[in-house]
């Protein structure tokens, strides 16, 4: 498995996400989990308080209970309404029970909405010193909302989780650019296309599959590939482990390259800035 080296942490390219556990997959994303660990060296794994109100995080904390925690990287999320001073340590200190750990490797504030930033700033580096967070960032930020966090003193911020794949694009026109000039980590969610989003099947276009048949390789093994490609930290789920292999199938650069003109033509990069979609 691939691996991104980003301020002096080194995290698997790939990660798995838990809102599995959040409807009910319960048994096969825990094995999910489990062989993306010890087949594939997969070490991101990504929650949040707000996926069944705590549950996938202690599911997710069950599904990692054997493995060395200094050799997972946890990424965690904060609801907006509990950013503000009555509850944001509490709700940390209760993730933190949860995840069964004494501390998240990143975590991040789910949304904006109403977030006073500095107070999100004061608030991250606080956690910082108490040793309870490694590293701090944010979700669903456009252009605007990161130089908003700037200006609030939030210039280490670390990772900016998006929507991205192959059929949500718009990042590569603009946000994507900026994240890299300004050393944040990109981190795609959802970089299959989610179920919770109504999107066209890549699996119903022709040419699409007549191609991936030819190369012996899965339409989602290669939306992977792409995300990989942009430099993204990608996260998708899957509680099958037949479709766990077959989205984790290794992919050349010469059968990406082969690949990519009849993507590309099915699912254009956009040619004009688009607001960030978050689900
Ligand atoms: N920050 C945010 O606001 C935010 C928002 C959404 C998600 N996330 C994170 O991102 C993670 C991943 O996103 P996601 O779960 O929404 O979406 P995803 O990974 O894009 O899509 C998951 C869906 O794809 C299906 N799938 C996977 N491999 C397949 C294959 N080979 N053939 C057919 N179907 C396949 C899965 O079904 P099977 O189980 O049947 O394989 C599942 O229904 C989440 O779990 C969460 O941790 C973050």
């Amino acid at each position: 498995m691939k691996r991104i080296t980003f301020k002096h942490e080194n995290i698997s390219a790939v990660g798995l996400g838990t809102t599995g556990f959040w409807s009910g997959h319960n048994a096969g994303l825990k094995e999910c989990i489990r062989t993306a660990y010890d087949v594939y060296g997969i070490n991101l794994f990504d929650t949040a308080e707000m996926y069944g109100s705590g549950r996938c995080e202690s599911a997710l904390a069950d599904a990692l209970k054997d493995m060395p925690r200094s050799s997972l990287f946890l990424v965690d999320k904060i609801h907006p309404d509990n950013a503000v001073p009555a509850r944001f340590m509490k709700s940390l200190d209760q993730s933190l029970i949860r995840l069964n750990t004494d501390h998240i490797d990143l975590y991040l504030l789910h949304w904006r909405e109403k977030t006073e930033l500095p107070f999100l700033v004061e608030a991250m580096h606080q956690a910082q010193k108490e040793g309870k967070i490694r590293h701090w960032g944010v979700s669903n930020f456009d252009i605007r909302d990161l130089n908003d966090l700037f200006s609030a003193g939030g210039t280490d911020c670390f990772c900016d989780q998006i929507f991205f794949s192959l059929y949500e694009r718009g990042a590569e026109y603009d946000l994507l650019p900026f994240m890299k000039e300004q050393q944040i980590l990109p981190m795609s969610y959802s970089s299959l296309g989610s179920s919770y989003y109504s999107h066209p099947d890549v699996r119903r276009n022709r040419e699409i599959m007549k191609i991936c048949g030819e190369y012996e390789i899965s339409p989602e093994a290669y939306m992977l590939r792409m995300n990989m490609e942009y430099g993204f930290a990608s996260l998708f789920s899957t509680s099958s482990l037949s479709h766990l292999h077959s989205d984790l199938q290794e992919i050349t650069d010469d059968v990406y390259n082969a690949l990519r003109p009849v993507f590309d033509s099915a699912f254009p990069p956009p040619d004009h800035a688009v607001p960030l979609v978050k689900i």
